[in-house]
């Protein structure tokens, strides 16, 4: 497996609490990576610096081989990057389907300003209608599709931010955090389809989740951080017997 994202020395501080210092790992093409490490310890910060809500103080990110660093998110977007946050951000007014649809890169609104030929808008449309229901349907939220977004639980909140996601096109998602807070039958089940995704549309994930004993079961690969540095990398079981991640949570 080829890697999908690289991540040098990437550093980021705000005043003089260094945030990330000099973080280094790399993602694999289609893998479920998580990123684990106690409260404070960078991970959101992370997420923030890749998917460019943030631009990194020094050190390099490779995406498929080209320098992304300090690009804005609407860039990051259109070469296939897209994030959910740790508070899920819906138009909550808003049908499952229309929040799905407003993800679409070239919406049916922008679509009709730009082409003045009808047909080619109602055919567009009518594609991104299907695109947004089989999402909805890969993610098991299409029975509600017309219903509001506020109707639905934190836990269907979380993969209907994931489906718009998806409905970006987007090669790698970063995720903050997308079980906290649900019930663990559904939090099992978001995983599920996270794999899933990754099997059938060959999307690569990069995860910031705590509950690990529900996370773990399900990852390729585990990245620890303590303090804004990476302590250890690899495969869950090799990862969380490691002193040096033990002694993270302990000293956390
Ligand atoms: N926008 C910000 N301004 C100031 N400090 C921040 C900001 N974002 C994060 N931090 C600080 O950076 C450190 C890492 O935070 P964060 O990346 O959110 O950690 P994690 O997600 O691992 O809990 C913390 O000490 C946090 O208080
Ligand atoms: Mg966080």
């Amino acid at each position: 497996m080829e890697e999908l994202l690289r991540i040098n020395d990437v550093a980021k501080s705000f005043g003089s609490l260094r945030a990330l210092d000099g973080v280094t790992f790399g993602i694999k093409d289609k893998e479920v990576h998580i990123l684990i490490g106690p409260n404070g310890s960078g991970k959101t910060t992370l997420i923030n610096v890749v998917s460019g809500f943030y631009k990194p103080d020094a050190g390099s990110i490779l995406y498929q081989g080209r320098e992304i660093g300090g690009l804005p998110p609407h860039k990051l977007y259109a070469m296939g990057i897209s994030r959910t946050f740790q508070i899920p951000s819906l138009f909550t007014k808003l049908t499952l389907l229309e929040n799905v649809l407003v993800a679409d890169k070239g919406n049916p609104g922008e679509s009709f300003v730009k082409s003045l030929v009808k047909r080619a808008w109602v055919k567009k449309e009518t594609e991104s209608t299907e695109r947004a229901m089989s999402i909805l349907t890969l993610l098991g939220l299409d029975k509600l599709w017309d219903g509001p977004a506020n109707t639905l639980s934190g836990g269907q909140m979380k993969l209907l931010e994931l489906a718009r996601a998806l409905m970006t096109g987007a090669k790698l998602i970063l995720l903050d955090e997308p079980i906290s807070g649900v019930n663990p039958t559904l939090a099992h089940e978001i995983f599920g389809r996270i794999l899933k995704l990754r099997d059938d549309l060959g999307v690569t994930f990069l995860i910031v989740e705590h509950r690990l004993e529900i996370a773990l079961s399900y990852v390729d690969t585990v990245t620890a951080m303590a303090l804004g540095k990476v302590v250890a990398a690899g495969k869950p079981d090799q990862v969380m017997t490691d002193p040096k991640v033990i002694e993270a949570y302990l000293g956390a």
